[in-house]
């Protein structure tokens, strides 16, 4: 297939970019400075030169704790950037893959999330993606919007390369232990998304590794396989407040993987110890 790429120099498009070459499409991957999601004309005119199949819409404005403070920019790209992609792909019908996020949840549920779980973000990051979530099921014909979490990848930075910095440097260290959710390995999410999108099974997708833990669980699997031994130590979420409230559940239901008859992602301690052998 011919797939364009947005976002193609963040910690997921760059490894988007490199499986879906590996696996023989033909890929364009984008970065901000040949395409700026925020400028129609620019997105018109590059999608309409290159009449991909799909676009893989990775772009977004993602400083989850900046955008308390910076509104504007943050619905800027994730809702009007979000659009502008969109409204290019319709005119030559290339179907949107938009990745999305487990904050449009309110992560206050004692149960897992299902996709068609009525959302209601606590953050403007949340708020702003949900903002890009409806934009494109209005506008586009052919979507998948595929919502993930805690994201790790070899680029950019994440939590298991802090801990791994950290857990180096620091003889001790605390972890939030009362907010639970599934890691995700890109590597892992990329070929999801390169099963789903030769598919015309379009909608809304959670996918995530699969199995479940705790920011802190999460740290102790990492240390245990990196042969690192700071000593760590649980703490609530209030111990750290941040400027924006993080979910207390993060865990989403594969129900659109199983309804669908798609290969779920392998559990979450597989994807880490091939990343920590393999990318680090
Ligand atoms: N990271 C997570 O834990 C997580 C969790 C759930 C969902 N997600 C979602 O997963 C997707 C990928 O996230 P990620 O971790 O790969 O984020 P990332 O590393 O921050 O990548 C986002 C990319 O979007 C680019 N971008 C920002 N504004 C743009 C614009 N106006 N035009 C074009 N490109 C623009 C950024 O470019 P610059 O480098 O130039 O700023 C960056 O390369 C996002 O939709 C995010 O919401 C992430």
């Amino acid at each position: 297939m011919k797939v364009l790429v947005t976002g193609a120099n963040g910690q997921l498009g760059q490894d988007v970019v490199r499986i879906f070459n590996q696996l023989g499409h033909e890929v364009y991957g984008l970065s901000r400075d040949r395409l700026d999601i925020t400028n129609q004309e620019q997105c018109n005119s590059v999608i309409f030169d290159l009449q991909p199949d799909a676009v893989i819409h990775c772009a977004a404005y993602t400083a989850v704790d900046a955008a308390e403070m910076e509104e504007d920019t943050a619905y800027l790209v994730n809702a009007v950037g979000s659009r502008n992609i969109v409204v290019a792909a319709e005119k030559v019908g290339a179907k949107v893959c938009y990745i999305s996020t487990d904050y449009v949840f309110d992560g206050h549920s004692n149960e897992a999330y299902r996709e068609y779980d009525n959302t209601d973000p606590q953050t403007v990051y949340g708020k702003s993606k949900r903002a890009g979530e409806q934009l494109v099921q209005t506008l586009s014909s052919r979507y998948y919007i595929v919502r993930t979490s805690w994201v790790y990848g070899s680029h950019g930075n994440n939590f298991v390369k802090t801990m791994l910095k950290l857990g180096a440097e620091k003889p001790s260290l605390q972890v939030v232990n009362d907010q639970l959710g599934s890691p995700t390995y890109t590597v892992d999410l990329a070929y999801f998304l390169e099963e789903l999108i030769q598919t015309e099974r379009y909608g809304v997708y959670h996918a995530s590794n699969t199995e479940t833990c705790s920011w802190f669980e999460f740290a102790q699997a990492i240390f245990d396989y990196a042969g690192l031994k700071p000593e760590l130590l649980p703490c609530t979420t209030e111990q750290f407040p941040r400027p924006a409230p993080r979910p207390k559940n993060s865990i989403m239901e594969h129900l659109s993987i199983r309804t669908n008859g798609l290969r779920d992602l392998r559990p979450w301690k597989e994807a880490l110890q091939d990343f920590i052998k393999n990318e680090i």
